[in-house]
This record gives C-alpha cells, structure tokens and sequence, in this order.
C-alpha cells in the first residue's frame, strides 16, 4: 500500500510557519490547558511537531502514533537531535488498539481522514480505548462543516480548500499548502463526513461529552499581522477543535 505522506513528508514539514497554523497551535494550546505530569497519546503526529511541543510544556509521557514511516523518520531524526524521550510508533490508528492508558489523547488532524462512518468509528473507538477513565480526547480537525462558498477565505491564510462535486458522505476536499520561502505547493486530501456522522462515531465509541472550540485569535498574532487579518478565520472557522470526555 502506498502511504500518502511518505511521498509529502519534507514538504509537509515546511507549512508549519504559515499563518493558519499559529492561530491553531493557539487554540491548541488554550485548550489543552496544563500538561505538567501528563501522558499523551498524540495519533496522527506526523513528524513529532506537536508531541515536541507537549514534552517541552511538562508532559511526562509521550507516544506518537502515524501511518506514514517517513514522517516518524524526520519525526525520530529531530528527537534524537534534541535527545528527547517521545516513543514514536507507525501504525495505522484504525489498527492500533490498545497500547495504553493515558491522560489525553490527542491527534491533530487525523479524523478528516476517515473516508467512511466505519473508519470514523475505528478511529474513536482507538481514541476511546487508550483513554483513562475520566480522559479527555483533544483533536484539531478541518472543519467539515465550514461552508464551500467561503473557502476562498482560507487563501491568506497559506493555503487553499476546494471540492470537485456537492458535498456528501465521503467527498473529498483537497487543501493545497503554500510552501513557505519556495514557490512550490504541497496538497492533499481529507473526506467530507456530517456532523451527525461524527455525533454519532463518539457516541457509539463510549464518549460522555462532546464540545466543539472555535479558533480563538491571540495577542502575538494581533502583533504580527492584526485583528482585522484574523477576522475571516474567527468568522468562517476553516478548523474546529473537538473534545470529548470519557
Ligand atoms: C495533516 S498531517 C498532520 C500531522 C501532525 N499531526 C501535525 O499537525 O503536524 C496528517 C497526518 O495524519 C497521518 N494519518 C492519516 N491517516 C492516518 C491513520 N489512519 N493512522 C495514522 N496516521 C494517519 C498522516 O500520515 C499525516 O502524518
């Protein structure tokens, strides 16, 4: 089988710095809130971006999780020059079951890759069965929700969305990346599934509660560019936070 971001893994590593993504590590981190002692299970950690972070924020354990062999290369190449303890593992998250009893699980952007109700459910029942009684899930995913006619928005943000039928149950929309400091692109696809479809993945998963966050605008972002610059983003919200409790 060919793993997607195996292909992407270099590009996929340079989006970082774009806008989009310092309004989402903001909302993120607001809404993880302090992780002093805890462990995490981060799914979908790409090349260890966010599990970095998590470890340098207190956490005590750490284990990534991603499908994609060569982003937990360059996600293992950067601990170990940092001499960092993150356990990073390649794996499919949908087959992963349980390795664990954590604090939070957390995957950023991982669920807009479920192509199907029963991946979706895969995917929760993976998050729900490495949780500790009382866990919480926090995930950042593209906000299926958000209205097509509005995706043009996203363009000063550094990157585009766009659909090639109406949106239904499995449809793909492709986002397409600006790469900082090249004049290249780096694009890829997540799958269109209802809200429904998601109430119903955590419900039947075991999850108690369900919250949606929208983006939260920040003070060194309002330095950098301005409020004005953010207020498409607050307003047509390209990213949802999802948190659920066990
Ligand atoms: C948009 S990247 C996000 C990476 C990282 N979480 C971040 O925010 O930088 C999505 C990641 O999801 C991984 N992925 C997609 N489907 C997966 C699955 N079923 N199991 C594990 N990882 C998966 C991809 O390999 C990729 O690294």
């Amino acid at each position: 089988m060919i793993i997607y971001y195996d292909t992407i893994a270099e590009q996929y590593k340079k989006v970082t710095e774009l806008p989009c993504r310092l309004i989402e590590e903001y909302t993120y981190f607001n809404l993880l809130g302090d992780l002093t002692g805890k462990s995490i299970l981060d799914l979908a950690c790409g090349e260890g971006l966010y599990s970095r972070k998590f470890l340098h924020k207190g956490a005590k354990k750490i284990v990534g999780v991603d499908i994609s062999a060569k982003m937990i290369e360059l996600a293992k190449q950067q601990e170990s020059q940092k001499q960092e303890d993150i356990e990073y593992i390649v794996g499919d998250v949908m087959e992963l079951g349980k390795i664990g009893s954590f604090d939070l699980v957390v995957a950023s952007y991982l669920l807009n890759y479920a192509r199907t109700k029963e991946e979706l459910l895969k995917m929760c029942q993976t998050v729900y069965t490495n949780l500790k009684p009382g866990g919480r899930f926090l995930t950042i995913n593209n906000n299926l929700q958000q209205c097509p006619e509005s995706y043009g928005i996203c363009e000063k943000y550094g990157y585009t969305k766009s659909i090639s039928e109406t949106l239904q149950e499995g449809t793909p929309i492709t986002l397409t990346f600006r790469i900082p400091g090249d004049n290249k692109t780096v694009s890829f696809d997540n799958y269109y599934l209802s809200k429904e479809t998601y109430e119903w993945a955590f419900q039947v998963a075991g999850f108690e509660e369900i919250h949606l966050h929208q983006p939260i605008v920040f003070s060194e972002g309002i330095q950098e560019f301005d409020l004005e610059f953010w207020q498409d983003f607050l307003e047509y919200a390209p990213i949802v936070c999802i948190e659920c409790l066990k």
